[in-house]
């Protein structure tokens, strides 16, 4: 007896330790198969309750009022799958006649409080068939990311989404990209993890960042080039410009386009020029774009400010194809900001909003977009940095949150990948001059 008890106190307080430090184990432990027997158990009649189930057909009423028999119930949407995932389950579901996918969508949260689950949300997989994704606990309250990603090149695993999917930055499809935040609400955070996942791909970075380089010069081993005044950065985006010209002359000069060209070797960026003549994609990181934009009314800086502007403008118009991407983060970015800057936001595809202090700055993300996300951007709660709304043009949007990436593991991943910094002729006078090199690669009589 005594034994039982103890054996029973060992396990209920491994479960709470699970559960406090572990929870995605704790999920897969004890919570998933709970989960499971109770959405069995529970499903017909929670379907019923919340008005997902049909009518029974006219013809088993008719057969049921001919032969006299009871009145057949109304039809429940039947299982087409259930399955246990690392942060829920996912309930595959064949719509019944007459329903459609909006009809679970406006269910999601009384199913979820009926299932007890933390969250559930509805998509369509196909005509006829919903998915209902459920999450067994708070995935975002402590972020971690899967081990096995679908990352690629350029493909970045950057947040953990509410419904416990990867949300990747992905710089093909979406060229350039906002992000908005007021200050302390994980904007940095959220760029360090971008430069983290970039520092090992082939790819070239550009920072500028006009907070004197607190943010970015840390990570300065990987950077070709960093700007650290707005001289600087108005010199390395004239410099992107210039290089962005070269490469299309070297496009044009590859296209070549005549009636015996194969179709598939007639490109227009540079992912279709052969290998040895692809120039190396490069990302620029701008940290506090309003510094940019600002100026303090002096003619010189005036002149500065507008040149810096039609720069940023011209990269983001004719980048993409030049494998120039760029990713701008800002605490606002509206027209208080000055001429050019609207122009400039519509050309930002990718629009993410960490928390902000007022309506105005979540409708400079995301007005244009989705009334939805300007929502769920000002409900951010301040007690959890780093989370965030990001939406695309198609305006869907999700909440994410990124993993809290320190600076010292952002600055190890850097120093790792060092030698992967490639050179771009264009911007040798930027590439940040290095500190001492790391201790722990000194030989060992000159590190003592
Ligand atoms: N994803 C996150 N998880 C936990 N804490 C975070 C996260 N992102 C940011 N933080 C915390 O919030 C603080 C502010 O983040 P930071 O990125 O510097 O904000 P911003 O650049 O918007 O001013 C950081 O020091 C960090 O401690
Ligand atoms: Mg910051």
């Amino acid at each position: 007896m005594v034994a039982w008890t103890i054996a029973g106190a060992v396990v209920t307080g491994l479960a709470l330790l699970l559960r406090w430090q572990r929870p995605a184990w704790y999920w897969l432990a004890f919570g998933a198969p709970l989960a499971l027997v109770r959405v069995l158990v529970r499903y017909g009649s929670v379907m019923d309750a919340c008005g997902l189930t049909v009518p029974p057909s006219r013809l088993r009423l008719t057969l049921a009022r001919v032969t006299g028999s009871t009145v057949p119930n109304s039809r429940v949407p039947r299982i087409l799958r259930l399955s246990v995932t690392r942060t829920g389950l996912v309930l595959r579901v064949k719509m019944r006649p007459g329903q459609d996918a909006f009809d679970y969508l406006a269910s999601t949260d009384r199913l979820r409080h009926s299932f007890g689950l933390h969250g559930v949300a509805a998509c369509e997989i196909r005509a006829g068939v919903v998915e209902l994704r459920m999450t067994g606990y708070d995935v975002l309250r402590r972020v971690q990311m899967p081990a096995r990603t679908d990352a690629g090149l350029l493909r970045l695993p950057v947040a953990l989404r509410e419904d416990g999917t990867v949300h990747y930055r992905d710089y093909r499809q979406v060229p350039h990209a906002l992000n908005i935040g007021a200050t302390q609400s994980g904007k940095s955070v959220y760029q360090r993890q971008l430069v983290a996942e970039l520092a090992p791909q082939p790819v070239a970075l550009v920072g500028i960042d006009c907070k004197q380089g607190v943010e970015l010069a840390p990570l300065a081993r990987r950077l070709s080039a960093l700007a650290a005044t707005p001289d600087d950065a108005l010199a390395v985006l004239e410099a992107l410009i210039e290089r962005m010209e070269e490469i299309y002359q070297t496009i044009r000069r590859e296209q070549r386009v005549s009636a015996d060209t194969p179709d598939e070797e007639i490109t227009a960026d540079i992912w279709g020029l052969p290998e040895h003549l692809r120039p190396v994609p490069v990302v620029v990181l701008i940290d506090e774009v309003a510094e940019l934009a600002l100026s303090a009314g002096s003619k010189e800086e005036e002149k500065r400010r507008d040149r810096i502007v039609t720069a940023l403008v011209r990269l983001v118009q004719l980048g993409r194809a030049a494998g120039i991407y760029v990713e701008v983060c800002g605490q606002r970015f509206g027209s208080e900001l000055g001429k050019g800057i609207t122009m400039l936001r519509a050309q930002l595809t990718g629009r993410t909003a960490h928390r902000v202090n007022d309506e105005a700055s979540a409708n400079m993300a995301f007005a244009d977009i989705s009334p939805d996300a300007v929502l769920a951007t000002v409900q951010i709660p301040a007690d959890r940095p780093g989370t965030a709304v990001a939406g695309d043009s198609s305006g869907g949007w999700v909440r994410i949150r990124t993993p809290h990436t320190s600076l010292r593991r952002a600055v190890n991943v850097c120093n790792a990948h060092a030698d992967l910094t490639p050179e771009l002729p264009e911007l040798a006078d930027f590439r940040p001059a290095l500190g001492p090199v790391p201790v722990e690669s000194l030989p060992v009589a000159e590190a003592a």
